[in-house]
């Protein structure tokens, strides 16, 4: 856990409510993580996801461990400690994105559970949903869409999940998705389905 440096500081508070929000965008915050093993299908299902929500006039937002890294969080690496300091961050944006109504999808490997865990924790109960993208090291292997396997196996990307690297499997995801029984649209269905089923949406 990252600690209190700063001291002297007050929590100001605004005068617009939580509640005032909720009418304004007509819909309630949420983040729905995303966890699994690079090339699971991730960002993949967090594109398809945001452009349906969006075509349904929900407000979502992505936020992806690739384009965080190049922002952000360009100043950290894939060691235990940076990964977990990379996910202590987003778990931080991701409870004001929430607190802001938007529905907030985020990609990352998230490998270690007491980060995701740590995340959960920032958000209350119904605020949170980890949605484990399975998919069997081989396909991921196999898929090598970013060539990173191949790398890894070579020894040129250190410390890469699965290969050099360890990913810890959600014990007790709201959802799993195993991309390599199912398609993207498939997947994508499957998350919109939970989400209108809890009343997280509607699509009118
Ligand atoms: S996490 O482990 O800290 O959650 P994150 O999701 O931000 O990882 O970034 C993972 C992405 O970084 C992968 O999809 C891959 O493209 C790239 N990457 C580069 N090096 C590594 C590595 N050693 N292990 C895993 N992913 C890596």
């Amino acid at each position: 856990m990252a600690v209190q440096k700063s001291t002297n500081i007050k929590w100001h508070h605004g005068k617009i409510a939580k509640e005032d929000r909720i009418k304004l965008l007509k819909q309630k915050g949420v983040t729905i993580w995303l966890t699994g093993l690079s090339g699971s299908g991730k960002s993949t299902i967090a594109v398809e996801l945001e452009h349906a929500l969006v075509e349904n006039k929900h407000l979502a937002y992505i936020l992806d461990g690739d384009n965080i890294r190049h922002g952000l969080n360009k100043n950290l690496g894939f060691s235990p400690e940076d990964r977990s300091e990379n996910i202590r961050r987003i778990g931080e944006v991701a409870k004001l994105f929430t607190d802001a109504n938007v529905i907030t999808i985020t990609a990352f490997i998230s490998p270690y559970r007491q980060d995701r865990d740590n995340a959960r924790k920032l958000l209350k109960e119904g605020e949170f949903i980890e949605i484990y993208i399975k998919c069997p090291l081989e396909v991921c292997e196999q898929r090598d869409t970013k060539g990173l396997y191949k790398k890894a196996r070579e020894g040129t990307v250190k410390e890469f999940t699965g290969i050099s690297a360890p990913y810890e499997e959600p014990l007790n995801p709201e959802l799993t998705i195993d991309t390599s029984k199912m398609s993207i649209e498939e997947s994508t269905r499957a998350v919109l389905n939970y989400l209108e089923e809890k009343g997280y949406v509607s699509f009118g």
